[in-house]
């Protein structure tokens, strides 16, 4: 008979086993998966660890507070912040390809990740929250083992140029079974139920050029509909929900005026584990109140759409 309680224990060993005195170096996403994998790792080994958080400037609203506060006030795991925002808007400016996007994501977080390690004097060890649809994923899919549908920036690259040992204590887990492996490690529910948020972060839900801009008004956007979802009572039954501002202007009307700005679509999507997804369907007038709030409270979209597309043949994010 298998439980969390029996995972945790065998894990903290193995993981002590295979670590010994030696040092650790753990890059938090904002998520929950490298969330789960730091403290439980925290538990085993204690200060050999240290945490680097790499704020890519592309996280929702609030985020990388709700991430730094809970490391450093609730668990007092050692914790730095990078403040990386400039370079990576920087970076993507002109970039449009969602392939390229996802590369240059992928590389920078690594420079500076390396930079950050360095200068903390370097470890043996590299932990990441790998799960076990991230590795399946990463190699193949429906369409073929040979076909890449989409580079994660967690998995893969890192570990070898930096010569480091991979710590991946998650691998053979599912979602479900990391929130409640979190849950058993004391995290508070509100963070082990977030939903899942991709590496590359907003980049891959502007679809076009990415700008600062351009995600200021996206997490304005998101955030009401997250807090509408949230007010319905229905963010536990879904297994991801956020907006893709479109590069896309339409012909709008507000008062006396005529409007052209951006189309907005919003997605939410039922799944186990992210490998398959069917579009939610909300009640009711839900939908419309929620496009009538946004259009007016963000300057800059001025149309809101909803996308009804599976996975297969659609994937879960546009990017
Ligand atoms: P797709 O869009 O491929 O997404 O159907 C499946 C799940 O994976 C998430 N996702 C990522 N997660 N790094 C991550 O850690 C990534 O680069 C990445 N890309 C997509 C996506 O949000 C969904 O939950």
């Amino acid at each position: 008979d298998w439980t969390m309680a029996e995972f945790r224990a065998t894990k903290i060993a193995e993981i002590r086993a295979q670590v010994g005195s030696g040092r650790v170096i753990c890059g938090l996403s904002g998520g929950v998966d490298s969330a789960v994998a730091a403290v439980l790792i925290h538990e085993a080994i204690g200060d050999q660890l240290t945490c680097v958080f790499v704020d890519h400037g592309l996280l929702r609203a609030g985020e990388a507070d709700q991430v730094v506060g809970l490391f450093r006030n609730h668990y007092n795991i050692p914790l730095v912040h990078v403040n990386a925002e400039t370079l990576f808007l920087g970076g993507l400016a002109g970039v449009t390809d969602p392939e390229a996007k996802r590369k240059f994501i992928g590389k920078t977080f690594i420079d500076v990740f390396e930079d950050e390690a360095r200068k903390i004097g370097g470890a043996e060890f590299l932990a990441q929250g790998t799960l076990y649809p991230d590795v399946i994923e990463s190699v193949s899919f429906t369409g073929g083992p040979s076909v890449t549908i989409k580079s994660h920036h967690n998995v893969g690259g890192l570990p070898e140029r930096m010569n480091m040992k991979l710590v991946e204590p998650l691998r053979e887990l599912f979602k479900d079974e990391v929130r409640e492996l979190g849950r058993e490690l004391g995290l508070p529910d509100a963070f082990v139920g977030r939903h899942p948020f991709p590496g590359p972060g907003l980049a891959i839900r502007i679809p076009g050029e990415v700008s600062k801009e351009r995600c200021d008004i996206l997490r304005k956007a998101d955030a009401i509909y997250l807090e509408e979802i949230r007010a319905a009572g229905l963010y536990d039954t879904i297994w991801q929900a956020f907006a893709v501002l479109l590069p896309v202007r339409s012909v709008g009307v507000m008062g006396d005026g005529r409007t052209y700005d951006s189309v907005l679509a919003l997605r939410a999507v039922t799944s186990t584990d992210g490998m398959t997804a069917q579009a939610f369907q909300f009640p009711g007038d839900f939908l419309p109140r929620v496009a009538t709030r946004i259009i007016n409270e963000v300057k800059g979209i001025n149309r809101v759409t909803y996308d009804y597309t599976s996975k297969p043949p659609g994937t879960i994010e546009w990017e």
